[in-house]
């Protein structure tokens, strides 16, 4: 049986304790999906939190072994084989996208990705310039297309509020939502307000310094990427007829406590209380989980072939060093992605 390099867990606990390179089979592309030789993926908090054991619970009940696990989301990489049902794409074909729960695995020399996961990738754009995107962009677009019904067709002059315009999901935000010529406000820290308006952001608030609840008022569309005691505050910027969708919210937390039944249960109780709540002023009030869009993936990368997003890059490692990839994500001081290269890339 050929095998393959992958940075396998076979416990949960930190990156330096749990990861190890290790040699398994590589794996078979069942029905509509293709099997990917990777050639760069990126490192998001979700692939830190996952190998400490987040989302545990539901990821046993969709994925076919719990152990081993190989993390990692992002995907850029060349279709060699493809599933008997799969019509998109042929041996050869440079791709781009994400795994999605069931398949997770990018962090490995191949990993077998469904089809409607991906698209083609934009020619002349090398592939860790384009690993740093799918994630943080189909996050955006399950939370503000997906939950919030933003239609990027008619979305020119609404105006959007994004927390944390330095991070991997904010800085991605700004360049789409200007791509659409939206009016876009954010938060970062002091040191990050300029390059952050570089990015095109329109009001750029340090959030040492300056309150963003007495600086924006009545947007169509709050995004938090903050959640916690940032919650209230951002939900009464949306004016009547717009929404608010948070990307922190209990959900994983309640499934790994309660399981699956009773978690699932108390974070629909607390979502339909808040959207209720919200919803008699008039606000849309969603939580949003990242998820693979085939219109998502291929619209964006359509927005970074002809230039109007780049990737925002802290650096590229070869995947060989993960483990410093996750301490550096971990200390909180990475500005844009952190991106993982195979050796021979
Ligand atoms: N629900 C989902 O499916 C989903 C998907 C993706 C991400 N997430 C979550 O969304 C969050 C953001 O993800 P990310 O990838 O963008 O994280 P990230 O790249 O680590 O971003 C962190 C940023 O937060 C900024 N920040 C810290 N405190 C702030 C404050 N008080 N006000 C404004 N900005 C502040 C920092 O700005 P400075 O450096 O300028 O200080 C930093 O740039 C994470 O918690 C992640 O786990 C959830």
């Amino acid at each position: 049986m050929a095998t393959m390099q992958a940075w396998v867990a076979r416990d949960y606990g930190p990156p330096e304790k749990v990861l190890r390179l290790d040699k398994l089979p590589i794996p078979e592309p069942q029905g509509r999906q293709v099997l990917v030789r990777i050639l760069a993926s990126s490192l998001n908090p979700i692939d830190l939190r996952m190998v400490q054991g987040y989302g545990a619970r539901l990821r046993r009940l969709v994925a076919r072994e719990e152990f081993p696990f190989i993390p990692g989301r992002d995907v850029v990489g060349e279709v060699v084989e493809s599933g008997s049902e799969v019509t998109k794409f042929e041996t050869g074909d440079l791709v781009v996208g994400i795994t999605d729960l069931r398949e997770i695995g990018a962090h490995a020399q191949f990993s077998a990705i469904s089809e409607t996961n991906l698209t083609h990738a934009p020619p002349g754009i090398p592939p860790g310039k384009l690993a740093a995107i799918p994630y943080v962009a189909m996050t955006t677009w399950s939370a503000l297309v997906g939950r919030l019904d933003l239609d990027p067709s008619s979305a020119a002059g609404k105006s959007l509020f994004v927390h944390a315009g330095s991070g991997g999901i904010g800085s991605f935000t700004i360049q789409w939502a200007k791509s659409l010529d939206m009016k876009v406000s954010t938060t970062c820290g002091p040191s990050n307000v300029e390059w952050v308006k570089e990015l095109g952001a329109d009001v750029v608030m340090n959030y040492r310094d300056q309150d963003y609840r007495e600086i924006v008022q009545d947007v169509d569309f709050a995004y938090d990427t903050l959640g916690g005691k940032y919650e209230k505050g951002t939900v009464a910027l949306v004016k009547s007829g717009g929404g608010y969708v948070s990307l922190i919210h209990p959900t994983m937390r309640y499934t790994d406590r309660f399981g699956l039944f009773g978690g699932g249960l108390a974070a629909i109780g607390t979502l339909v209380g808040r959207k209720i709540l919200h919803g008699m002023k008039g606000r849309k009030y969603a939580w949003a989980i990242a998820q693979p869009s085939e219109a998502g993936i291929t619209h964006v990368m359509g927005k970074v072939g002809s230039g109007k997003i780049r990737a925002v890059i802290d650096r590229e490692l070869p995947m060989k060093d993960i483990i410093s990839g996750f301490e550096h994500l971990a200390s909180g001081r990475a500005k844009g992605k952190v991106v993982l290269l195979r050796e021979d890339v």
